[in-house]
């Protein structure tokens, strides 16, 4: 079977992980501050607090953003549920905005459009790691604050930086599926001290200087997960190139035959998911069935998060975001598949197309 998604682990990532465990230091530690100072370097950002999962990332910048009751958040509305699912665990109303046909994240004009009066922070996804406009849209916002889902995002690039430097705060995940692993885990960076400061505050059952002062649980990130993502960093330019070549080849073979994401000038995606949006006349549950039984495991690109039975009664009409899920098929790109594995996927899907 040609897999999905496989994170690379070697030695270095055990030998890493074996280290932390003779040591017995086991919660937040020394590493996970190594980890947060070698993330906030990497983009460029004054403050990066590591956290215990991408969901908790968001969740946390909703509240330290102070989010709540009565506020409404724009959210894309193609994309794993965790965004549109923290505004409502924050209290606040999610307003779904449809994402670009060819783009597939949400434009400026989209969410300008989508803005109103109790609009209180918009979240731009850079979707399976293409970057949003960033540009564009920090001006089409004006000062209303943007909290970034770079989830996908780590290594991918705007024209004017990297991925991860655009949201008052930006989040990271480092789930098995994303760029790097640390298991589970994810990151906020800011470049607010004052936002910082209840991120650490949130993160750690609403303790200030040894005094618990607001009601809070505990996301922190352990050491071990520190450990493992401080080793995979180590890769991470590998990781991107690679998964870059293997795109090109994807994009050579299959372009013109099906819907593919483009990214915007100047800007560069980490391909953390290679999708394709299937031509009319072929159900993609019955496509990626068919692929499995040809040795390549394919999946279900993204949700329209409005439609899901967590939003039931919302009556958006979102065509693009809509059409994305429904016929949207997620190959496999993994840094250590062969170049000839591209070319096995590309032949067992033009059978399964054309039989
Ligand atoms: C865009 C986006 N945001 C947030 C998340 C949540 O990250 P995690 O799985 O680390 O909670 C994901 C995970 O797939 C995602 O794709």
């Amino acid at each position: 079977m040609i897999r999905l998604a496989k994170p690379w682990i070697g030695e270095d990532e055990q030998r890493a992980v074996a280290a932390v465990l003779e040591s017995g230091q086991l919660v937040q530690g020394a590493l996970v501050e190594r980890f947060e100072h070698a993330i906030a370097a990497l983009l460029g950002r004054r403050h990066a607090v590591a956290v215990s999962s991408g969901t908790t990332a968001l969740q946390l910048s909703l509240k330290a953003l102070q989010v709540g009751p009565g506020d409404e958040v724009l959210c894309p509305a193609l994309s794993w549920p965790s965004p549109a699912h923290a505004v409502r665990v924050a209290g606040a109303k999610v307003r779904f905005v449809d994402v670009d046909p060819d783009e597939w994240n949400s434009t400026a004009e989209a969410l300008r459009e989508a803005r109103n009066g109790n609009t209180r922070t918009a979240i731009v996804i850079d979707q399976f790691g293409n970057p949003s406009r960033a540009e564009q849209i920090r001006e089409a916002l004006g000062a209303l604050p943007i909290i970034e889902d770079a989830a996908c995002a780590l290594g991918s690039r705007f024209a004017s930086g990297p991925c991860g430097s655009l949201g008052k705060v930006s989040c990271l995940s480092f789930h098995p599926r994303k760029i790097l692993t640390t298991g589970e885990g994810g990151m906020c960076l800011t470049d607010e001290d004052d936002v910082a400061e209840r991120l650490r505050m949130l993160r750690n059952h609403g303790q200030l200087g040894g005094e618990f002062v607001v009601a809070a649980g505990n996301s922190r990130m352990t050491e071990i997960a520190a450990a493992l993502g401080l080793a995979q960093l180590q890769r991470l330019d590998e990781i991107v190139s690679r998964r870059r070549e293997l795109a090109a080849l994807y994009r050579a073979a299959l372009g013109g035959e099906m819907g593919l994401q483009s990214t915007p000038n100047g800007s560069e995606s980490n391909y953390q998911t290679f999708g394709v949006v299937l031509p009319q006349g072929h159900d993609r549950n019955a496509v990626c069935k068919k692929l499995r039984e040809r040795g390549v495991e394919a999946g279900l690109l993204s949700f329209a998060i409005h439609k899901l039975g967590s939003f039931a009664g919302n009556e958006a009409s979102l065509p693009m975001a809509e059409h994305i899920a429904a016929r949207g098929m997620a190959l496999p790109l993994y840094p250590q598949m062969r170049n000839a594995e591209v070319d096995e996927v590309v032949r067992a899907l033009r059978g399964v197309l054309n039989e």
